[in-house]
Parts: structure tokens; sequence; C-alpha cells
């Protein structure tokens, strides 16, 4: 929790403690003489190692692979921008799978055998819940790059996060779906059950459901592991929703999409954030056509870093950043801002790796940042505080192989 004491080190017998910070002071003293100081050069040999835990495998991997194209994006970027005062950053690869364990595993080999400074990730809420009390009682940041349940940030004093929280963000598509049809009243509910986020966004799309008067005709649950829905599906549609809102990840949501609308329910459907990426695309195809995803990125802002990121993305991956992306940038970008300003404060080779990564973990939670999602800065707690907000609407081409985001006016 935050503010208790981080118990992770009590475990280890303090001769060994010693001599591990000493190991690691001389490995960074050493690392720092090659030569980062006053040039520009960048060479790999003396880069700063941060981690980077996303989902590569399992049915979590679509959206892992979003984070993963954000942070090649930042790295090339900041490191072509001179690095940390001369000295290149490096991203350190763990996959962690779609659960628990695995993510547990990534962060203890990126804490114990890479050494990171700090680690960007994991890719579910779920994973997070798991996973970042190592890193607490190790005493290593981590900035959640999708993370968006509640309650994330309040894991520990060395987590963070860059993903706005479902409860800022969800509303939002509401608001998009009673403007385009103010009559609704009855409303379904669908929620993965075995999946944190998921739960805790269908408790904040209920409520708003309720807070505006709306009629909640039902709530049906699934697993994220599902590919079969006519049950939930028939029996929402019998009693007649004009609004379906489904939180899920992409697969198993783009499958309940399809599903309902080939099973004749031609109201609106809003997604929730395990909707936010184009991977979706390929599930429900043409049938994915106008489901309401909201947003805490757009393409079209206007800013000299969000021009800069996006055209380096469209240039390496030949469509428009979604959500997560920007997000795993823009946690890149506090890592690097935030170890330019230490470096200029207190010369960062001089400091013991145990003490970098606490005294990073301090100067990220102080800083205000320009990113691709707009200006942010964090809570005390290390929640982020976004201003900008957009609402989406998927329109799929007749050959329901090519779609897109479209941006709703939501003023
Ligand atoms: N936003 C999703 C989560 O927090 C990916 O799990």
């Amino acid at each position: 929790m935050k503010n208790a004491s981080a118990p992770g080190t009590q475990a280890k017998p303090i001769a060994h403690q010693t001599a591990l910070l000493f190991i690691c002071s001389l490995l960074l003293i050493a690392c720092g003489k090659s030569g980062s100081t006053g040039t520009n050069s960048i060479s790999a040999s003396n880069a700063i190692p941060i981690g980077i835990a996303f989902a590569q495998t399992s049915n979590v991997a679509l959206l892992g692979q979003e984070g993963t194209d954000g942070v090649k994006i930042a790295e090339k970027y900041f490191n072509d921008k001179g690095g940390i005062n001369g000295r290149p950053i490096k991203l350190v690869y763990q996959d962690t799978g779609g659960d628990e364990v695995g993510t547990i595993n990534a962060f203890q080999t990126l804490i114990n055998q890479n050494k990171v400074v700090g680690i960007v990730g994991p890719t579910l809420s779920q994973q997070a819940f798991s996973a970042n009390p190592i890193a607490e009682r190790n005493r290593v940041p981590v900035i959640g790059a999708s993370n968006t349940a509640k309650g994330i940030p309040e894991i520990g004093d060395y987590v963070a996060r860059v993903s706005a929280s479902v409860a800022v963000v969800a509303p939002y598509s509401l608001k998009a779906a009673l403007k385009q049809n103010p009559q609704l009243k009855k409303v379904a509910v669908f929620y993965a059950q075995n999946d944190a986020f998921n739960k805790s966004e269908t408790e904040i799309f209920q409520k708003a459901v309720k807070d505006l008067k709306l009629d909640l005709v039902t709530v049906q649950k699934f697993q994220t592991t599902d590919t079969d829905f006519q049950a939930q599906a028939s029996d929402a549609i019998d009693l007649k929703p004009d609004l379906v809102i489904i939180s899920g990840l992409a697969v198993d949501g783009g499958n309940l999409v399809r599903q309902l609308r080939e099973l004749g329910y031609k109201g609106i459907i809003i997604g929730g954030n395990g909707f936010n990426t184009s991977h979706i695309f390929s599930v429900c195809r043409a049938l994915c056509d106008g489901v309401i995803v909201a947003q805490a990125y757009s393409p079209e802002y206007k800013s000299e870093i969000n021009t800069a990121f996006r055209k380096a993305y469209v240039a390496q991956y030949r469509r428009e950043p979604p959500q997560v992306s920007a997000q795993a940038f823009t946690a890149m970008q506090v890592y690097v801002e935030a170890l330019q300003s230490l470096d200029k404060k207190s010369a960062i080779n001089k400091l013991s790796l145990p003490q970098l990564r606490t005294e990073l973990n301090q100067q990220l939670l102080k800083g205000t940042y320009q990113t691709p999602l707009g200006e942010i800065a964090f809570t005390p707690v290390g929640d982020v505080i976004q201003k900008e907000f957009y609402v989406a609407q998927l329109k799929m081409e007749p050959n329901g192989v090519n779609g897109k985001f479209a941006f709703l006016s939501i003023k």
C-alpha cells in the first residue's frame, strides 16, 4: 500500500544486500565512466535498461503487441534525441503471457537478472494486481500503460500509470450513445467475469446507466476465453435492449459483437477499453461497424510530440497509432524525462541501482509531461492526471477487412 514501508528486502541477509549494492554501484559507475556526461555520443554499451513486461503470447498478445509497438517507437525517438543527456536507453523485453504467473516471472527476471531501472507494463490490470507488489517490495518503479481498473496506483508507492481509469473514460461512450439515440431506454450489459479490469469497468458502466435513469434489463457474464455467446446473446435480445454495453477483451468481445449481430440485434453497441485495438477488426469484421469506444488518445491531437509520434508510428506500421501504443510511448517518455531531470540534479551514473530506482520513482511522480496524450502529471498516489478524452466509432469497409476508429464529437 502507499505510504507503507516496503518490506521486500527484509528476507535478505544484510551482508548479501550490502554486497549486492556494492556490485551494482561498481557496475553503474563503470558504465557511467565509459562516457555519458557532456557528450551526445550514443553507445549501446552504457545504455540504461528499462523493462518491458507485455503479453507477447496468449489471447492477450494482440493488446500486448500494441504496447510493444509504442515503446519501440519511443526507444528510437528518444535515443535519436540524445537519450539521457547523452546516454541511451535500452528496452529489455520479458513476455508475461496472458496470466499472473507469467507476469510474476517476467517481473522477477527484469528486476533481478536484467537489473532494469523501471518497468513498463503489464498489459492487464489482472496481471498488475499480482505482479506489481513484487516491484513494490523490490522498490522498482512500474508505470502501467494499459491498466485501467480501479485500484492500480494504490498497489504501492512504486506503482503509477499513464492509462486513465475506466471510471474517468467509460462514461464518455455512454454520452455519445445517447447523442446518437436520445430515446434509448433499455440497456443490456455483458462483462468478462474472470478479468479484474472488466469487472471494474462494468461496475462503472452499470452505475452510469442507473444514474442516467436508464433501464438495466440484464447483466450477462462470460469468460475472456469463451468463443460461443449464443445463450447469453439470445437471452439479452429477448429483452429487446436498445443499447448493449460489453466489457471484454478484443477476441471475446469481438466474437460477442459478431454473434449479437448474427442473431439480429440492431441497436447501439458500446465496447469498453478492451475493444480499443484495431485487432478487433479481424474478429467481428464488417459486423464491428458502428461499435462505440471511448478513447484516452486521439491521433489527431495537435502537439509537437504527437505529430512526431504519429508520423514515426505510421511510417513504421502503416496505420494510425491506437490508444495503447500512445500510452506505452507516454510511459517511456515519463521515464526518459524523469531520468534526464534526475541526471541534471544528481548525475545518475554515481547512484547505486537501488538509489537510482528510488530517486527515479520520486522524480517521475513530480513531473509534468507534454505527451501524445496531451499534458499529463500524476496524483500523489501515482494516477495519471489527463485532460483530453475522446469517443470513436468503428467504421468498417464493406470488405470487412479494413476499418478505422472514426472520432465523434462529444461536446
Ligand atoms: N485496460 C485493460 C486492463 O486494464 C487492458 O486490464
